[in-house]
């Protein structure tokens, strides 16, 4: 997946809210609604209690939209997992800094696959833990919540690192996207987006608007940028 250097916000919507009966149709629906690439919440279980999307979930629509898919891996053995989701069409695997006790590896190993690595902060995680991995990465993912669930909210407390790796990322002058994910919506784009976030995933905000997707997509990129 091509780094997209997009002053614009790029919007991800998770699909963790979308009616599993009609996954491929959902996932249609947002690529149609303009949304950039489709955000997949794995769980296994174990990192996080709940328990989503296999790797054949997922491959079971890659062929129905051109879209890009990210894999947001929250499982324990995500070194394990990679090859099974890259097969299925994910172009950018993003892992937990905290189920990584070898996270330089697991990112190399990543791109081996020939796709673009990625690496989530859970809220106590400090920004500093993804100081000396910068260089493997194609994306930053900053947790606005604490992992699990869909439809909690937002840690304003996580602006000021969300600062941090925008400053990291522009000091060592990395190609690297800042990534937002918890509780994003039309009343919290703007402060993140302000923080230095330039990649927003949201769930609720965009399943649950009555206007439909092309609307909130539209309406979270305008609250983006008016930030
Ligand atoms: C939580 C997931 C989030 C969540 C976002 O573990 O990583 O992507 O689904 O959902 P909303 O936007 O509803 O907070
Ligand atoms: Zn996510």
């Amino acid at each position: 997946m091509a780094l997209v250097a997009s002053p614009e916000a790029l919007i991800a919507p998770s699909v963790l809210p979308a009616d599993f009966a009609r996954l491929g149709e959902e996932c249609m629906g947002l690529e149609k609604a303009g949304a950039d690439r489709i955000h997949w919440d794995v769980m296994d279980g174990r990192f996080v209690p709940n328990l989503t999307f296999g790797p054949d979930v997922i491959a079971s629509v890659r062929p129905l939209v051109s879209l890009p898919f990210e894999a947001h891996l929250m499982v324990e053995e995500p070194h394990e997992l990679a090859p099974r989701y890259a097969e299925a069409g994910c172009e950018l695997l993003t892992v937990h800094a905290e189920a990584c006790p070898h996270l330089h590896r697991t990112l190399g190993a990543i791109r081996e696959l020939g796709i673009d690595a990625g690496v989530a902060l859970n809220p106590a995680t400090p920004a500093s833990a993804v100081a000396h991995v910068l260089d493997l990465c194609r994306l930053v993912l900053v947790m606005t919540v604490n992992p699990g669930w869909g439809g909690q909210s937002y840690l304003a407390s996580m602006e000021a690192k969300v600062a941090e790796v925008r400053a990291m990322i522009d000091e060592g002058q990395h190609q690297v996207e800042l990534e937002v994910d918890g509780g994003i919506g039309r009343a919290t784009i703007g402060a993140a987006s302000k923080a230095g976030a330039g990649v927003f995933v949201a769930g609720s905000a965009v399943f649950s608007n009555e206007q439909g997707f092309s609307h909130a997509v539209a309406e979270l990129r305008e609250a983006a940028a008016a930030r």
